[in-house]
């Protein structure tokens, strides 16, 4: 039997970057809530990201937060405003430590060499940094130049994660984004000659025009590259959230029977290349420290996708960025000009989050073993968080259907996801969703 059989899993699913999600913010979270947050970060190592919502040009098919910005007033501006906000981040949580940085967007690049150094520089100067630390950058191939490479290695970057998407033609032209192999491969080839070893690549399945065929020759070509990791995340379609999106044509979209049928090529074809896949989307080699963290329990899942950390915190900088805190999540306005403006006062751009309850905290950890290991042991986490592992399972409705169904096993209070289970983990984390009755977010398709 295959996913494609079962009846009753169709219903779209968060993506659990977070528990609660992004959906259920709101602006009982605001700049004070977030500084006296930050304010017990003192000590501690936590990973910052930064946010770049800035591209050339954009995909049509893209649902990061980001826009086409060329003008040198408004990238001067927004570099500018990233370096208040480190300053004042500085200013309340003056011995925090930093264990990574993440450069994400948008396109990190696009802010120019000179700017991406300036603000290096500036979290070099408020912030220690632990010796060995990962520094990460979203990369775009077809603006990856000497000058682009040449700053990244000025600023210490030691992992490119580079977007490919399909290397089919039709599906390019499709969601906007032509961008050939030779070009992929230069960039490859500069990245690492330039030092910069550990080279990621990101695909997507279930684009319009995509085909089982089409997609394998994109994976034949991606792994003749030898990334260290791959990401491949299902296209999800959310014109709701990003109008570009309208540009595509739905009647060329795979349906959920070809969805699943590209999730198990992906993995198929990945695990024949020698890749261990992590969590639900990521794949990297069996010796990698992704595989290591994920078979030693210190695998995180953040808003940036899986990585391997010791601190699961993360400061976000930079309009619409996210801070994951003990406490709770907060985040910064999305509007690149309130953020401008803000900045120009004495806050924060705190616009909104949430505090954790004690029952947020308990699923969430359930959730999060799920997303990163497909299995939680609910007993110990329950007893934990002190609550009895029976009334709160008898309490998790949908539980008997998955057990029924073969997703999940569940033997002497560890649940554990099966391989048929696995690329529908997004529902099985949904049966533990406190939220998700109440939740106005509107979700994606669960493969
Ligand atoms: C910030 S972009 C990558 C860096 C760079 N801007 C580029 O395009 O090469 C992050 C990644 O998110 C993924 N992504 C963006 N929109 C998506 C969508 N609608 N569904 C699934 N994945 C998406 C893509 O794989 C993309 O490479
Ligand atoms: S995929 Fe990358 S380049 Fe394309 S719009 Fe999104 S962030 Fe920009």
């Amino acid at each position: 039997m295959n996913i494609a059989g079962l009846a009753g899993y169709d219903r779209p699913v968060p993506r659990y970057t977070s528990y609660p999600t992004a959906a259920q913010f709101d602006a009982e979270v605001g700049p004070a809530q977030h500084r006296a947050w930050l304010a017990e970060l003192n000590e501690t190592s936590a990973a910052l990201y930064l946010h770049v919502p800035f591209c050339k040009e954009l995909c049509w098919y893209c649902a990061c937060h980001t826009a086409a910005v060329n003008r040198a007033e408004s990238l001067e501006a927004y570099a500018h405003a990233l370096g208040v906000e480190i300053d004042r981040v500085a200013a309340i949580a003056p011995e925090l430590i930093v264990g990574a940085i993440q450069w994400g967007g948008g396109t990190p690049s696009q802010l120019g060499a000179s700017r991406l150094v300036a603000i290096a520089e500036r979290l070099a100067l408020r912030f220690d940094r632990l010796s060995g630390a990962e520094i990460s950058m979203e990369v775009d191939p077809r603006y990856c130049d000497d000058e682009v490479v040449a700053a990244m290695k000025e600023i210490g970057i030691n992992r490119a994660s580079m977007g490919v998407q399909d290397f089919d033609p039709t599906v390019q032209l499709a969601i906007n984004r032509v961008q050939s192999i030779e070009t992929t491969e230069a960039a490859v080839k500069r990245l690492r000659r330039a030092g910069i070893a550990q080279v990621n690549i990101d695909l997507v399945y279930g684009l319009p025009f995509q085909t089982l065929d089409g997609l394998s020759r994109t994976l034949q070509a991606a792994v003749a590259l030898e990334p260290d990791r791959f990401a491949v995340f299902g296209y999800a379609h959310v014109p709701w959230m990003k109008q570009r999106q309208a540009l595509i044509d739905t009647t060329s979209l795979p349906g959920p029977a070809l969805r699943a049928e590209m999730a198990a090529l992906v993995a198929r074809h990945l695990g024949d290349a020698d890749y261990v896949q992590i969590g639900l989307d990521h794949y990297a080699r069996p010796r990698d420290p992704l595989a290591t963290a994920a078979a030693t329990g210190r695998l995180r899942r953040n808003f940036q996708g899986y990585v391997v950390s010791d601190s699961p915190w993360v400061v976000g900088l930079g309009a619409s960025a996210i801070s994951s805190l003990p406490r709770g999540f907060a985040q910064n306005v999305a509007s690149t000009a309130r953020y401008v403006a803000v900045l120009e006062t004495r806050r924060l751009a705190t616009a909104r989050g949430l505090c954790l309850s004690d029952a947020d905290r308990l699923r969430g950890e359930i959730i999060d073993r799920l997303m990163c290991v497909n299995a939680a042991d609910i007993g110990s986490i329950c007893r934990r968080h002190r609550v009895r592992p029976a009334e709160f399972l008898a309490g998790i409705d949908t539980l008997p259907k998955l057990i029924e169904d073969g997703l999940v096993v569940l033997e002497r209070e560890r649940l554990s996801v099966t391989d048929l289970g696995r690329p529908l983990v997004r529902s099985v984390c949904a049966a533990f969703d406190g939220h998700l009755a109440t939740s106005g977010g509107r979700h994606t398709a669960p493969v």
